[in-house]
């Protein structure tokens, strides 16, 4: 949790003010120690600086100093210079102006700047008795803040409240850039986040568009894919990897995946070759890159372009290369919970072909090469600029939460397999196997269990979220019945709908968090 200071505890630390200080200075120190940040509301600045220099001046005439006026402007300047040095500051938005009908205007302002942060993730740090009165859920005392250190947060499945209260100055700045130029369509934006998507991804060619569904559509289109073509990918992934083939009347061909990595199995693929084959399309599932070398191996002996659905693996490593740059088209998806995601819909194409990527270029604006004119068929399939705005703010960090994603993934596998080390009739739970020459972002922390229902009634009753990816392969979805894949067809896949289970996954997960989730599937799986 953040906290925001108050003025009469600002002034106690600045002073410091006795009896408070101890408790305000322990209890803000304590705060930035645990990760949480203190802000300072922009608002409150003249009056910080006047109460902080009449207080010094107190404090002076008490101890018989003599201290000039100029001295003690400097005095007040100088100790609020070494408060603010490690503080972040909260600026106004319209709305904290217009508080003239509040009993006290400015604490009305400090309250109301508290709604920049989403709920609970920040309160207002006072001494002040009758705000704390009003507003209980809103403020806290040094005292109650320093009760409360040993109690934790609810665990979210995927924790997007941290980290937007993390980048919320970036967030705010970029945001406010696109309102300031008004090009919500195709604004500069676009092209600065293509710029830096391609040279983080170390491709020549990144295209963004308006999801990783129609990523994936128009990676198709542009590789001409159309009725009757046959497209080899998974059927165990997200619904969209199949719909976008079946969208364009072409057929998804399935093929089994690997038992241990859950991506497609590339030593099935070849036997799924036939003459009406136009693509291969493996999906990078769980943030781990399938076997591309292999399957790149298969598609150039067969002549066949190959597009990674990499909408859960943007930011991992295949043999030191990046996803998305692993094949002809990489395609990936920036939906919100995604380990690179806006606050909306969103995704990217990338590609070293100048050709395909002048294509998507045109299949993403309607198909247009210059204004109103239009060679080819194409969509609307363009990402806003606004949420172009927000991934470049994200982007900033998205190293360091890879780097995170990867030692929390590397932590619950120790710590759930280090307790199954003592069991002696080893229940079945198994920890995602990551392959040597792979990073994986860990989209999702999936587990392989032998009773997922008790599981997940033990992980509700201790208030752990989980989710199922994916509890019906796409064989034996309605929309493809027409396949006749019926059960039975693709048995590993088949298997792992019914025993996956994924468990909370973000950057921002304490130690105490992995602790506590993996003890309760530890309880899950002897039910
Ligand atoms: C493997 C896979 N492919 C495609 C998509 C589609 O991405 P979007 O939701 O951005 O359309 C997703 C999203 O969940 C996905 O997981």
């Amino acid at each position: 949790m953040d906290l925001l200071l108050d003025i009469n505890v600002a002034v106690d630390i600045c002073t410091k003010r006795q009896p408070f200080y101890d408790d305000s200075n322990f209890a803000v120190a304590k705060c930035i120690l645990d990760g949480g940040r203190i802000w300072i509301y922009v608002g409150s600045v003249q009056t910080l600086e006047y109460v902080t220099r009449t207080e010094l001046k107190l404090i002076y005439q008490k101890a018989g100093k003599q201290v000039s006026a100029r001295q003690l402007e400097k005095n007040t300047r100088d100790v609020l210079k070494e408060l603010a040095s490690d503080k972040h500051w909260l600026a106004s938005l319209a709305h904290e102006g217009m508080v003239f009908d509040s009993v006290d205007p400015e604490d009305e302002q400090l309250i109301r700047s508290l709604s920049r942060f989403t709920t609970g993730a920040i309160k207002l740090l006072t001494r002040d008795e009758l705000l704390c009165e009003r507003y209980p859920d809103l403020t806290i005392t040094p005292q109650q803040y320093l009760q409360t250190l040993s109690q934790h947060k609810p665990i979210d499945f995927i924790d997007l409240k941290t980290q937007q209260d993390h980048i919320r100055p970036a967030l705010e700045k970029n945001i406010h850039r696109v309102l300031h130029h008004g090009q919500y369509i195709m604004g500069p934006e676009i092209k600065q986040l293509e710029e830096r998507l391609a040279d983080y991804v170390g491709v020549k060619h990144c295209i963004t568009v308006c999801d990783g569904t129609k990523a994936l559509l128009i990676a198709m289109m542009a590789l001409g894919i159309k009725a009757g073509d046959e497209v080899i990918t998974t059927p165990f992934t997200f619904i969209a990897t199949g719909e976008m083939i079946a969208l364009l009347g072409a057929i998804p061909v399935f093929v089994d995946i690997d038992p241990r990595t859950y991506n497609i199995d590339p030593n099935k693929i070849e036997a799924a070759i036939t003459s009406k084959t136009k693509a291969i399309m493996p999906v990078s599932l769980y943030g781990q890159c399938a076997d591309m070398d292999k399957i790149n191996t298969i598609a150039e002996k067969h002549g066949l372009p190959m597009i990674e659905d990499a909408a859960q693996s943007f930011g991992a490593t295949y043999k030191g290369k990046k996803s998305c740059g692993l094949s002809t088209i990489g395609s990936t998806s920036f939906f919100p919970s995604k380990p690179l995601g806006c606050y909306g819909d969103g995704g990217a194409l990338f590609t070293n072909d100048d050709a395909f990527a002048k294509t998507m270029r045109e299949i993403r604006l309607h198909g247009q090469d210059r204004r109103y004119h239009h060679p080819i068929i194409g969509i609307n399939g363009r990402m806003d600029t606004l949420q172009a705005a927000i991934v470049l703010a994200k982007l900033d960090i998205f190293d360091d939460e890879v780097k995170a994603r990867a030692e929390i993934g590397t932590r619950y596998t120790e710590l759930i397999n280090s307790a199954l080390s003592t069991h002696h009739s080893a229940p079945v739970l198994i920890t995602p196997h990551i392959e040597p020459h792979n990073t994986s972002v860990y989209a999702q922390y999936t587990v392989l269990v032998g009773n997922r229902e008790a599981v997940q009634k033990k992980l509700i009753a201790a208030g752990i979220p989980s989710a199922v990816h994916y509890p019906i392969p796409l064989n034996l979805q309605p929309a493809f019945a027409q396949l006749n894949k019926p059960a039975g067809s693709f048995p590993v896949a088949e298997d792992a709908a019914n025993r996956v289970i994924s468990l909370p996954m973000s950057p921002y997960l304490s130690d105490y968090d992995l602790q506590a989730v993996s003890y309760a599937i530890l309880e899950g799986i002897q039910q």
